[in-house]
């Protein structure tokens, strides 16, 4: 691949040694740039701490002047001209007059504005003395050029911000993608490929990610295939042992068999629900006498508390899947706690959504198991709750058939007071 001459490394050690530098002239620039009234401040103070210099000059005969020692000691140009003569550190500075023709009054000396420069000028009793400051700190600009400095450092802020964003927006495309695709979503790729050294990465997560995708297109089918055919020597199996003499281990080979057959149900039911909306046999359904059929399944389901009435809709959904729903909820809250811990069932409908919670008062679920919970095979504790049977895929189910009705399904639980599932289905299908 080619890649341009400068590379990202050099091109992001150019722009920040370049604002860093501009930044820096901006600021020095602000701090030496005066506006008048900055200027005039700074005047009044240099008067104020010379006034004992201006009254040693009155004292002084023009034959002892030592200018150059004066320039230094206000460390800035200074001209006397009196009794008809001139002195001064400088070749070029302004004659009085000249000076004195942009003078104007400021407290007890004169002050002039001349070719961009500040001039203070102190009457003696027979002639001026005229002073200047250092080059810098009494530079006069006009307003606008006061402010340059700092409009400049935040238009180089902005356009520092503009380019870097620019440079990075192959990185953040890249972050939403691998959000997506940690979400299970594999047909996501990064669409931008820049011409710098991005390109590879890029193309290499773009990669990953169809790798990742035939991986688990792979891995379906062949759970799929495998399912499908382990379920015909199963049904052998269970016609002969219906045929065998009963004794205790024949039975528990008969339920080991029966939980095997559930799994592979369970397995072949949530490639089916991969597909979505088509999988569904909708019809209506009177929602009161729904819930009613649910709850008589089981003796153990009479643990179970209803609150509230259910509300009295015709609901279009698939039946068996909406059961195995409500089944699994109410089963989890029984079998994964206590005999003693209370449980309720409570539907509420609004004009679009059915909402279904399933709660108890048990040992609730760590913050840390809660983002695995939907997934397939996941169990909170193997160990602690091994009489619990399970698989791990009911939740998983669950959500694909909430899903697949247009629905969702959250889980509120705190560890040791209890778990809330709460399933949304929009009624209007
Ligand atoms: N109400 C609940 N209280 C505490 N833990 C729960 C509750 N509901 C689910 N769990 C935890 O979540 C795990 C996943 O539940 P899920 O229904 O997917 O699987 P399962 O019940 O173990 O097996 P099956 O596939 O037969 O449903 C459970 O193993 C259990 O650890
Ligand atoms: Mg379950």
């Amino acid at each position: 691949m080619n890649f341009p001459k400068f590379g990202l490394f050099s091109r992001f050690f150019a722009l920040f040694g370049a604002s860093t530098i501009l930044l820096g002239l901006c600021f020095v620039a602000a701090y030496f740039v005066m506006s008048e009234e900055q200027a005039l401040r700074q005047l009044d103070l240099r008067y104020k701490a010379m006034q004992a210099f201006f009254k040693s000059i009155e004292s002084t005969s023009p034959q002892h002047y030592q200018i150059h020692q004066y320039a230094e000691q206000i460390k800035g140009d200074i001209a006397i001209e009196r009794q008809g003569q001139r002195f001064s550190n400088i070749t070029d500075f302004p004659s009085i007059a000249t000076l004195l023709e942009h003078a104007s009054p400021f407290k007890a000396v004169f002050y002039a504005k001349y070719h961009s420069k500040y001039y203070l000028l102190y009457q003696l009793p027979d002639g001026w003395v005229a002073i200047t400051s250092t080059p810098f700190n009494l530079l006069v600009y006009s307003k606008w050029v006061v402010y340059w400095p700092w409009l400049l450092a935040i238009t180089i802020l902005c356009a520092s911000y503009g380019i870097l964003r620019y440079w990075l927006t192959p990185l953040m495309d890249m972050f939403s993608v691998v959000k997506q695709v940690s979400k299970g979503d594999f047909t996501q790729s990064i669409e931008r490929i820049p011409n710098n050294e991005f390109a590879e990465l890029i193309q290499g997560v773009n990669k990953m990610i169809a790798d990742l995708n035939t991986m688990f297109e792979a891995k379906n089918e062949l759970l799929l295939a495998v399912s499908h055919e382990l379920r015909t020597p199963l049904a052998h199996m269970q016609v002969s042992l219906a045929m065998s003499h009963k004794d205790k281990h024949i039975e528990k080979v008969t339920q080991d068999i029966q939980h095997m057959e559930q799994l592979i149900e369970q397995l072949v039911e949530g490639e089916r629900l991969r597909s979505g909306h088509q999988a569904l046999h909708l019809t209506n359904n009177y929602l009161p006498a729904l819930i009613d059929e649910i709850l008589a399944e089981s003796i153990s389901f009479q643990r179970i508390r209803r609150v509230g009435e259910v509300p009295d809709v015709v609901l279009r959904v698939d039946v068996g899947r909406f059961k195995f729903l409500i089944r699994n909820l109410l089963n989890n809250a029984l079998k994964h706690n206590n005999n003693d811990v209370e449980c309720w069932l409570e539907v509420t409908a609004d004009d679009n959504n059915l909402t279904l919670v399933v709660a108890d008062q048990g040992r609730g679920i760590s913050k840390a198991a809660l983002s695995h919970l939907f997934e397939p095979f996941y169990r909170v504790s193997k160990v602690a709750y091994r009489d619990a049977k399970g698989i791990g895929l009911g939740l998983c189910l669950c959500k694909s058939i909430v899903e697949a009705h247009g629905g969702s399904i959250e889980v509120e639980s705190k560890l040791g007071k209890g778990t809330r599932f709460i399933a949304f289905l929009p009624v209007c299908q």
